[in-house]
């Protein structure tokens, strides 16, 4: 008997849309890419060449239209996320979409609905959820190995930010970059975050106040389980992409280091050294996002629950609203503030 190949559907050929196209088109042997779509069509041709997708769609439609897919990639810029996971669910397409679904928690309801209404598969990008070294320490925490948990910090800091234009559109640091690191926090602790602190400033690039954003922040989780956390925000780190964590607990404490391209320390007179962690994400998060869309293409395969779905979006999305919110209002805020005060709005 042949097993079904999963017919996938990418829309967006930009940074993450290439790194899943190539994981489909060579690391996931039960799912191929069968069309791409880029409004920049020399884009899409490219990733298409170098992956072996047959089909280049100009318009999303040809994809989203197209009954012989049968799930979409939604790695388009965040503004697009929303309308595309609605017209996705409409057409009856099981879909994988990029981090954050929207700034908006209306909107996201609203797209919500059409997943929930269409009775399709609906997975969100957050990818470090798959990360070896975060499944250790998630799984320590579930097993009891380390007791009760009670402090949990997390650092996650970039090499250099990333161009002013995207800083423009990005919704700012906590929707875009701190937003990776809610979703850890709730994870790895197993709880729901109450109330959330958040400050930041500009330390490193004036342009990056100009464009209305921080590039430095520290925020402050109380947990309803009674877990304080922080969360340590960069956009440079001289020395590379700086991701760790560490949980303290009744028992014991559990802590993740960086990754390394090898191990080799160099030892002289004057200091012992090594080479500098992997650079950024594509590199330090390899893994991860193969994981990640195994993951899905097994679930939808197989009719099974998904690791990480829109709920868990929706509510990244609001403890970075609250953070937002905490940052200007200088103030600590309660997620459920945010979320109400949205729900009213819908
Ligand atoms: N999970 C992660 O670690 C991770 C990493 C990077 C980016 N992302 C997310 O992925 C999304 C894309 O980010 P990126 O860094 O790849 O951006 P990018 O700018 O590199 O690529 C976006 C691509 O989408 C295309 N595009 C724009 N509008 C479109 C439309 N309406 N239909 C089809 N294509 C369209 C652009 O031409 C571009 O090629 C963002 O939402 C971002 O938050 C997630």
């Amino acid at each position: 008997m042949t097993e079904k190949i999963l017919q996938v559907g990418i829309i967006g050929a930009g940074r993450i849309g290439k790194v899943h196209a190539e994981n489909l088109a060579f690391r996931i042997s039960e799912a191929i890419p069968a069309a791409i779509a880029d409004v920049n069509e020399a884009a899409a041709r490219d990733v298409a060449s170098r992956c072996r997708i047959s089909r280049v769609a100009r318009d999303n439609s040809e994809i989203l239209q197209d009954p012989s897919i049968d799930a979409v990639l939604i790695c388009s810029p965040t503004e697009t996320h929303a309308d595309l996971t609605i017209q996705a669910a409409r057409a009856g397409k099981h879909i994988f979409c990029e981090k954050p679904i929207d700034h908006s928690l209306a909107k996201i309801d609203l797209a919500l609905e059409e997943v929930k209404k269409a009775r399709v598969k609906f997975q969100i990008g957050f990818n470090r959820r798959f990360d070896a070294n975060y499944s250790r320490v998630r799984a320590a925490i579930s097993n009891g190995e380390i007791g009760v948990p009670n402090l949990l910090h997390i650092i996650s800091r970039d090499p250099g930010p990333p161009p002013i234009a995207y800083i423009k559109t990005s919704g700012g640091i906590f929707l875009d970059m701190t937003i990776h690191d809610f979703d850890m926090a709730r994870f790895l602790v197993g709880g729901e975050v109450d109330t959330i602190y958040a400050t930041g400033a500009v330390r490193i690039d004036p342009a990056i106040e100009k464009a209305g954003d921080l590039d430095t922040a520290l925020v402050v989780l109380h947990f309803k389980n009674g877990v304080i956390g922080t969360i340590d925000n960069s956009r440079q780190a001289a020395y590379g992409y700086d991701q760790r964590v560490e949980i303290l607990g009744s028992k014991g404490a559990i802590a993740t280091e960086n990754r390394y391209s090898n191990t080799a320390t160099i030892s002289t007179a004057s200091a012992i050294q090594r080479d500098l962690p992997l650079n950024f994400f594509m590199d330090r998060y390899t893994e991860s996002f193969v994981t990640e869309l195994q993951a899905f293409v097994h679930a939808v395969l197989q009719d099974k629950p998904l690791p990480v779905g829109g709920m868990d979006a929706r509510i990244a999305v609001a403890m970075a609203l609250a953070a937002r919110q905490s940052f200007e209002e200088r103030r600590p805020v309660r997620v459920e503030e945010v979320a109400h005060i949205e729900a009213q709005l819908a």
